[in-house]
């Protein structure tokens, strides 16, 4: 039987690239498609941006391609993060031959955590003057996001990743996120670089080539890994991952890009980066090295859209990425 991926467009630019890596999907594989709506257009009509029924769809199927929505983005793409269980989102930001980039040595991967930090936390108004802020670390998810980053150095044939986190101010928080990360590197014999988060972003832009696989508290990592998206020649490249235990999410980092929705030019790149990372995680590794090869091709020689200064549209960059498959 065929594996089931929900896709869901979303808003804006998200209808032109979520097309174009299904079409990249369809050249590789055989895969049930299961199309669901969320975001500003489906509010606009029924008053909920998302809907029960795409909920479901999510959680039911193997994996999920989503694009981006509008103003509705948290009420969207955080309940669909817990739709697929995800505890860990997987952010790489490398920069490519033929783009123009800030540090094109740039080829760093972050794993943010996705559960926790100040996303899960509450935040008060106490008074005309003042308000508060808490912010959830347990160990239990700490250490679930550190025994998956020893995995994912593993793999990559690794030895050690950076750890980033701010303990020397958030002693109780930040400091449990780090003891619990570099407890569990130890048990599994990899080693541990820690980084304090304001001198990272200073390192990176100084020099990314000393970072790998970097673990990221939620807040952290947000900012960090966009922070890098600069570096590597903009955000129409970075896919990016919402991983859970049996189920995960694929997304651009992009939004819905109002200034040139509509127009056909939106990079699709980042979608389809998106959809090879859905390709790994679905077991298929082959064809995700086949679509990553050509989509790097098509950076390096072109046709290229206008946010990586070419001419050529969306249909034009995705047909040039198919016909490079091999
Ligand atoms: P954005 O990523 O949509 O756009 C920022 C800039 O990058 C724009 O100039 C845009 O044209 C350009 N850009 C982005 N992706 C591109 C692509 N694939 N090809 C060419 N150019 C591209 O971020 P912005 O403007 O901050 O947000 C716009 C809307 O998107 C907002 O309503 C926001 O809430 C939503 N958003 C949704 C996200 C999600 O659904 N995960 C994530 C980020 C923003
Ligand atoms: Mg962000």
């Amino acid at each position: 039987s065929y594996e089931e991926v929900a896709v869901i467009e979303g808003d804006g630019i998200g209808r032109e690239v979520v097309p174009a890596a299904v079409e990249v999907l369809d050249a590789v594989g055989d895969f049930e498609f299961r199309t669901a709506r969320a975001g500003d257009a489906v509010r606009a009509e029924t008053g909920e941006a998302l809907p029960q029924e795409t909920y479901d769809t999510v959680a039911d199927a193997d994996a999920t391609l989503f694009g981006a929505a509008g103003e509705t983005a948290a009420d969207v793409i955080l309940p669909l993060r817990t739709a697929v269980g995800s505890f860990v989102n997987v952010r790489p930001a490398r920069a490519y031959p033929g783009v123009d980039a800030v540090q094109p040595e740039t080829d760093v991967v972050f794993l943010r955590e996705n559960t926790e930090g100040v996303y899960a936390g509450h935040e008060d108004r106490l008074s005309e003057d003042l308000s508060t802020l808490t912010r959830v670390v347990t160990t239990s998810a700490s250490e679930r996001l550190a025994a998956f980053a020893c995995e994912f150095v593993a793999d990559r044939g690794g030895d050690a990743f950076q750890v980033v986190h701010k303990s020397n101010v958030m002693r109780e928080t930040d400091g449990r996120f780090r003891d619990a990360v570099v407890s569990v590197a130890d048990d599994h014999g990899l080693d541990t670089e820690e980084v304090l988060m304001d001198a990272f972003a200073t390192r990176i832009c100084l020099d990314p080539t000393q970072f790998d696989v970097v673990v990221c508290p939620n807040l952290a990592g947000d900012v960090l890994s966009d922070l890098a998206a600069g570096l590597v020649g903009g955000l129409g490249l970075l896919p990016s991952a919402n991983i859970g235990p049996d189920n995960a999410l694929f997304e651009p980092v992009h939004g819905t890009a109002p200034d040139i929705a509509g127009e056909g030019v939106a990079n699709p790149s980042a979608a389809i980066l998106s959809a090879a990372m859905l390709l790994e995680h679905l077991g298929y590794d082959g064809e995700a090295a086949a679509v990553r090869g050509a989509v790097e091709s098509v950076l390096e020689s072109g046709p290229r859209t206008p946010d990586l200064g070419g001419d050529a549209g969306t249909d034009a960059v995705t047909g040039a990425v198919i016909d490079r498959l091999d």
